[in-house]
């Protein structure tokens, strides 16, 4: 068993599939090891993508990142981060496979529903971005 690391993005907030998601998530198998709503701030939602800092999309991500609040979580499963990713499909909505969240609920390349770690290394570092050690510490 092992780890990863989510958030509902703000458009599937507002749009009020928080809950459809979650249910789907508990369904595939994966427990909730924490959980919380957060509004960021620009310097947080930069910080998080700092990776992305060069890319043209970065001000518009960081932007679209603070419109409303999200929803991060860890999970935990075997083979999380992998399957995790597998679950929620491409980033490109258009391209995402049938059933996936994304296909359900993305509107572009940017409002794409939700977030997964891409890997385990990822999943430690983004989980402790927004929850404790003792949040963390949940027994399942
Ligand atoms: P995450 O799980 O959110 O990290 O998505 P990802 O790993 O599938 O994509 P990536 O890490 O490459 O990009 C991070 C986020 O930036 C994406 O989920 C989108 O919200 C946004 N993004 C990525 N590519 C583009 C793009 O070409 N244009 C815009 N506007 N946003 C993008
Ligand atoms: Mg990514």
């Amino acid at each position: 068993t092992n780890r990863t690391f989510t958030m509902i993005k703000p458009d599937a907030v507002a749009d009020g599939h928080s809950g459809a998601i979650i249910q789907q998530i508990e369904s595939a198998g994966y427990k909730i090891v924490a959980i919380k709503k957060v509004l960021l701030t620009k310097e947080q939602a930069g910080q998080f993508y700092a990776i992305h800092k060069e890319r043209p999309f970065f001000e518009s991500l960081c932007n679209y990142m603070t419109s409303n609040v999200i929803i991060p979580m860890v999970l935990e499963k075997g083979n999380a981060v992998q399957d995790f990713r597998t679950f929620i499909g491409s980033t490109n909505p258009e391209l995402a496979e049938a059933g996936t969240i994304r296909k359900q609920f993305a509107k572009s390349m940017e409002a794409n529903a939700i977030h997964g770690s891409d890997s385990d290394e990822n999943a430690e570092i983004e989980g402790k971005f927004f929850f404790s050690e003792k949040e963390l510490e949940q027994r399942l």
